[in-house]
């Protein structure tokens, strides 16, 4: 069967139809009892990403991912598959291990126990003292259903439920010919930032904030609301897809270098030729689709192979229920994520790993969102505090520092007496969505 004859067709994600009209009120921002609702109805049973699988090539290579109170291990096998073990030793509960390395077994600093790679006891001191016996290859670390998809490791605590695939659905389909594996990460960040993580997903789900808070994207992507496609599933999943072009309204003054016009270069297409603005943008889109893939392979485009018109040219922002965005960008894959602090609601870590395909020839690639980089993988997380901008200097002027600019402001209105709901435009749809979803889940309906 044909892979794009699995994919379920979207909801409108401007119709307010598909709302209930659940208030997003403050309170869930900031209140203990919903984020242990949150804990309890949703974290404990959603797919979660530990890492990437390029983190984990040979057997014994493992990454940590702790989550609020929680911290699950996800290791590569003998056998090439990648498992999921709790990170707490069998014999007292101890935390084994902590970021990423390789070990060839996982032995706990409290008592020295020794646990194989596959959960399995290895080694204790003084077997023979256990009235219960020897406890060596019958005790196991606790397991957690483990997948992959996107060159990503994901897990769930719910030993039940539906696979990674079925959650995340119609993703898989949707990007079955973006080669999103390949992608080199070429920055990448953990920033605490002063906002409940809900925050993170809100502003991703809607591009209404673009032309006040990121002046600089529409000449690059049409910010027009009528030309962009919102979409949004039954899950909670939605994207925007906006064609990467300039917006008709948004010109740039006459003079001004067009990025655009360096991006019709780039594809041999000589700017110059269009009539005017209008054709340069509307044609030029066009003639750069079958330019790219007229030229792919002579100008080392490999990543192109299997993609489709769209994503060749165009920018699908797509959010993942409940708290991982990724856009599907055509040299660019940029992961970002919120996770909730342990210890306050009003805080979350905000990851972003930008990624972009090697292309033969370029030693520098543009990242996105944290300006050029070498094009090869980073090896070590940042982990930064915001702190009004302070604790992240270099990302000044990009995209997520200017998002992340806003979190505390918003944070700040939830407690404020004259917020009661949002008032939302059709284009925002999504955001309430993503709320209703969150209730279905905590409330015991998903
Ligand atoms: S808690 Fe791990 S060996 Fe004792
Ligand atoms: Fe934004």
């Amino acid at each position: 069967m044909n892979e794009a004859t699995r994919i379920e067709a979207p909801l409108d994600g401007r119709d307010t139809a598909h709302l209930r009209g659940d208030a997003i009120g403050g309170e869930r921002y900031f209140s203990r009892e919903f984020a242990q609702a949150e804990w309890d109805g949703m974290w404990t049973r959603i797919w979660h990403v530990a890492g990437r699988t390029a983190e984990l090539i040979e057997p014994g290579d493992f990454v940590v991912h702790t989550f609020l109170k929680e911290s699950v291990i996800c290791v590569r096998q003998d056998d090439g598959s990648i498992r999921a073990f709790y990170n707490s030793c069998g014999h007292r509960g101890m935390r084994l291990v902590d970021g990423a390395s390789s070990v060839a077994a996982f032995t706990c600093p409290y008592h020295g126990w020794r646990w194989g790679t596959d959960g399995v006891l290895q080694h204790v001191q003084d077997a023979h003292d256990f009235p219960q016996g020897n406890p060596c290859g019958k005790l196991t670390l606790k397991e957690l259903r483990c997948d992959t998809w996107g060159g990503f490791v994901w897990y769930t605590m719910a030993p039940e439920g539906p696979s990674l695939h079925e959650f995340l659905s119609p993703m898989p389909a949707v990007y079955a010919g973006y080669p999103m594996d390949t992608a080199v990460r070429v920055a990448w960040y953990r920033i605490q930032i002063d906002a409940n993580w809900k925050f993170v997903t809100d502003n991703f789900s809607e591009s209404y904030h673009t032309r006040t808070a990121h002046p600089q994207v529409p000449p690059w992507i049409d910010q027009d609301v009528d030309t962009a496609r919102h979409e949004m599933w039954p899950a909670g999943h939605g994207r925007t897809v906006q064609p990467m072009r300039p917006s008709l309204s948004d010109r740039l003054p006459e003079g001004v270098p067009h990025f655009f016009d360096d991006i019709l270069r780039a594809w041999d297409i000589d700017p110059d030729s269009y009539p005017s603005f209008e054709a340069k943008t509307m044609q030029g889109w066009l003639d750069l689709k079958a330019a790219k893939r007229r030229l792919w392979k002579e100008k080392g485009f490999v990543h192109y192979e299997h993609m489709d018109d769209e994503q060749l040219t165009d920018s699908p922002h797509t959010v993942m229920f409940p708290n991982v965005t990724i856009s599907f960008l055509p040299d660019n894959l940029v992961f970002f994520r919120s996770e909730p602090h342990p210890d306050d609601p009003e805080k979350c870590f905000f990851d972003l790993w930008c990624m972009a395909f090697p292309v033969e020839g370029q030693d520098t690639v543009d990242s996105i969102m944290a300006g050029p980089k070498p094009c090869r993988e980073v090896e070590q997380c940042e982990h930064r505090v915001f702190d009004n901008g302070r604790g992240i200097p270099e990302l000044a002027g990009q995209i997520v520092y200017q998002d992340m600019e806003l979190a505390e402001g918003m944070q700040a209105g939830m407690h404020s007496h004259g917020y009661s709901d949002a008032y939302l435009s059709a284009q925002e749809t999504r955001v309430r969505y993503f709320h209703e979803v969150l209730n279905d889940w905590i409330e015991g309906r998903r």
